[in-house]
């Protein structure tokens, strides 16, 4: 009776174990077999009643069928691991020849990096960098800089007033002053910055847009220093090979004032599309710092001298790279901006 009991605990066994899919189900048929309320248990429990003789017999098979199932939990449990691995091991197949995700790297933006560039030329020169504010005074912008009210001058760079005596600066040079009324001579300075006028948006106008104003002082400085500093500046910028000419202008903060053009690189003066038939490109504003413009900020124009310079970089950074649109600076569209 019990050995026939414990045959088919054995079979009923062997089958349960066979479909276990799980680490789960295999500790569920450990405790219905082998555990304490299981199954074997419960005919062991049940040998008080066998006589002397039965009794090691069946205890005997009752050892063997425990040894059974339990090789059997054991051999099950080493086929569901490797399964198991071999599952992991299939989900987590790398292709390692795939080509790999680029992280997108940032990049500087044009402006910036013509920027950095014209810095690098006049910090080589031993220029340091002034700053100034872009809320400004209208003593800064105009006033100190000899633009007096009802000047002309304050009509073509008509900005944007907060109340009447401030405004958001229509140009750098406003930095000319606040340096000459902290800094004594000698000073040599370059001061990068955004400026704003109420120009419509198109093609080539903004209402705000980046100059880079240049301020010498000191004793005995010359034309010919504002001169030869320009000349290396462009040469730097845009090769030892080209050509400039200064020629005379008006600029009410400096006497005498030029422009500085630069012969267009693409028909060496001939007149093309690039330069507009004109075969010279217009780079920057100087001239030699007005006497007014030093005695109002403290400086005796009998001891010393300046000269003053302001391009706008927009340009500059438009002729180098080729861009025909002043608008894609400030779109922001990283298809544009990944291209430099
Ligand atoms: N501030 C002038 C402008 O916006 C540019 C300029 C011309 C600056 C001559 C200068 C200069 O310092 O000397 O048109």
């Amino acid at each position: 009776m019990l050995l026939e009991d414990l045959q088919n605990i054995e079979k009923q066994a062997a089958q349960a174990l066979e479909s276990a899919a799980d680490p789960k189900a295999l500790d569920d048929l450990r405790v219905k077999y082998l555990g304490k309320k299981g199954e074997l248990t419960a005919i062991l429990k049940q040998m008080g009643s066998l006589s002397a003789e039965e009794r090691p017999k069946v205890g005997a098979f009752a050892n063997e069928v425990r040894a059974a199932i339990e090789n059997l939990i054991e051999q099950r449990s080493n086929a569901l691991k490797a399964q198991m691995q071999e599952k992991k091991l299939a989900e987590e197949k790398l292709d390692v020849t795939l080509p790999g995700k680029a992280a997108p790297l940032g990049k500087s933006h044009p402006l910036n990096k013509v920027l950095d560039e014209i810095k690098e030329i006049f910090l080589g020169m031993g220029f340091s960098i002034s700053e100034g504010p872009e809320v400004e005074l209208d003593y800064y912008n105009f006033e100190a800089l000899n633009i007096p009210k009802n000047h002309p001058a304050r009509d073509t760079q008509d900005t944007f007033y907060i109340p009447d005596n401030v405004l958001l600066r229509t140009q750098t040079s406003p930095v000319q002053i606040r340096t000459m009324e902290k800094q004594r001579p000698p000073i040599r300075v370059i001061a990068p910055g955004r400026v704003y006028r109420s120009d419509a948006v198109d093609a080539t106008h903004s209402p705000l847009f980046h100059q880079i104003e240049g301020l010498v002082v000191d004793k005995g400085v010359t034309m010919a220093d504002l001169k030869g500093t320009l000349e290396m500046f462009v040469k730097r910028l845009y090769g030892e090979d080209s050509v400039v000419r200064f020629r005379p202008h008006h600029f009410p903060f400096t006497e005498p004032s030029a422009e500085l053009d630069v012969q267009c690189f693409a028909c060496h003066g001939e007149g093309c599309r690039l330069c507009k038939g004109e075969g010279w490109i217009e780079i920057l504003g100087c001239g030699m710092v007005h006497p007014k413009v030093l005695s109002i900020c403290g400086v005796d124009p009998e001891e010393y001298s300046g000269f003053a310079f302001g391009l706008g970089l927009e340009r500059i950074v438009m002729r180098r790279y080729n861009i025909d649109d002043l608008r894609l600076f400030f779109e922001n569209d990283v298809r544009f901006l990944g291209q430099f």
